[in-house]
C-alpha cells in the first residue's frame, strides 16, 4: 500500500497509524534517504541540489520495489512527478492519494522549516503553483483518492482500511 500526496498531506502520520492498525511494516522514502545519506533533506538540497535528490528518490523507490518487503510506503511529495517513478508505483500495490487544498496544506506546514521547496517569501503561492503542476500526476498514479481537508487522521485511516478490505488486501 502506497501513500502519495503533497507535502503536509499526512502521509507519514497516516502511514504510521495504518501500520499499527493493520500490523504491517511502514517505510518512508524521505527517512530512508536521510538515513542512507546521513544528512537531512534540507542538507541534500543545499549541498547537491534538487535534481540529485530526485535521483535518490528514484533509486530508493526501485530498491523498495526489488525488496518487496515494505508493506506500507509513504512517499515524499515529489516522487509521483517522474513518469519513471509512476511506472514503479504501479507494480507496488494500491496507491492512495491523500488530497488536500492548498490552504489546508499551508495551515499545516507554515511554521515548518524542514521542506526546502517551501522556504520562500510566499509559500502559499508556491503551494498553489506546485499543486497545479503535480495534480495530474498524483491523480494518474492513484487507485484511491481521499479528500482529507475535513477529515481527522483517524477518519483517513479508517477510509483506507475500508478500501483495502474492498480490494482483499486485508481481511
Ligand atoms: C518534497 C516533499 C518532501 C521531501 C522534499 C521534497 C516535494 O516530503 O521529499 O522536501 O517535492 O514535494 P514530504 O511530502 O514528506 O513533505
Amino acid at each position: 500500500m502506497i501513500l502519495e500526496g503533497f507535502m503536509g498531506s499526512g502521509k507519514t502520520t497516516v502511514g504510521i497509524r495504518l501500520s499499527y492498525k493493520m500490523a504491517m511494516t511502514v517505510s518512508d522514502t524521505d527517512k530512508l534517504i536521510e538515513h542512507e545519506q546521513r544528512r537531512t533533506i534540507s542538507e541534500i538540497f543545499a549541498e547537491d541540489g534538487e535534481e540529485a535528490f530526485r535521483q535518490m528518490e528514484t533509486e530508493c523507490l526501485k530498491k523498495l520495489a526489488d525488496q518487496k518487503s515494505a508493506q506500507i510506503i509513504s512517499l515524499g511529495g515529489g516522487v509521483p512527478v517522474r513518469e519513471e517513478n509512476r511506472a514503479v508505483l504501479k507494480t507496488l500495490g494500491m496507491v492512495v492519494y491523500l488530497r488536500a487544498k492548498p490552504e489546508t496544506i499551508y495551515a499545516r506546514i507554515k511554521n515548518d522549516t524542514s521542506r526546502p521547496l517551501l522556504q520562500c517569501t510566499d509559500p502559499l503561492a508556491r503551494i498553489h503553483a506546485l499543486m497545479a503542476e503535480r495534480g495530474a500526476a498524483y491523480e494518474e498514479a492513484a487507485d484511491v483518492i481521499i479528500d482529507t481537508d475535513e477529515l481527522s487522521m483517524e477518519q483517513v485511516v479508517s477510509k483506507i482500511v475500508l478500501e483495502a478490505k474492498k480490494r482483499g488486501i486485508v481481511s
